[in-house]
């Protein structure tokens, strides 16, 4: 798979883990940053990742700061994003087989690299269960088609 990894400084050693975890998988990844632990704005880094996943140019999107939760705000301002704040992978499933997330963010402050692993590779490989989860999520694009821009 293509996939856009991100992070802001708070993210940044749990992201360069989980980028190699990831090209070590064999995947396709490109780092949008940040390369150190210089403070960032995290909405820099999900921007990026949310319009290049949005645009087609990346099958899903990794983004990590230190709660999860500013990176999952930011990236779902993005048309066409549908990203989660996920801790575990229970929840990493659910959000594949029923929300078709295309986005996972994961608290760098608090999830353990074993753990993000696990987050990520469970993500990365549940489908869409479709059917009627099809009709709710074509919904939530129509809450965005509504919105005036
Ligand atoms: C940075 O201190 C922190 O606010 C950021 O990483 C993130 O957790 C925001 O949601």
């Amino acid at each position: 798979m293509r996939l856009y990894v991100g992070s802001d400084h708070a993210g940044f050693a749990l992201k360069e883990h989980v980028r190699a975890h990831l090209e070590e998988q064999g995947h396709e990844v490109v780092d949008v940053g940040t390369h150190s632990e210089e403070p960032v704005d995290y909405p820099d880094y999900a921007r990026q990742v949310g319009e290049a996943v949005a645009a087609g140019d990346a099958d899903y999107g990794v983004l990590i700061c230190g709660s999860g939760l500013g990176m999952a705000i930011a990236a779902n301002k993005v048309n066409g994003v549908r990203a989660v704040q996920v801790t575990d992978s229970e929840t990493a499933r659910m959000s594949r087989l029923h929300n078709d997330a295309n986005v996972v963010t994961l608290p760098g402050r608090s999830v353990g690299a074993e753990a993000a692993d696990a987050i990520v590779d469970t993500f990365l490989t549940t489908a869409f269960e479709g059917g009627r989860h099809q009709r709710r999520v074509d919904k939530i694009s129509a809450i965005e088609r509504s919105q005036p821009s």
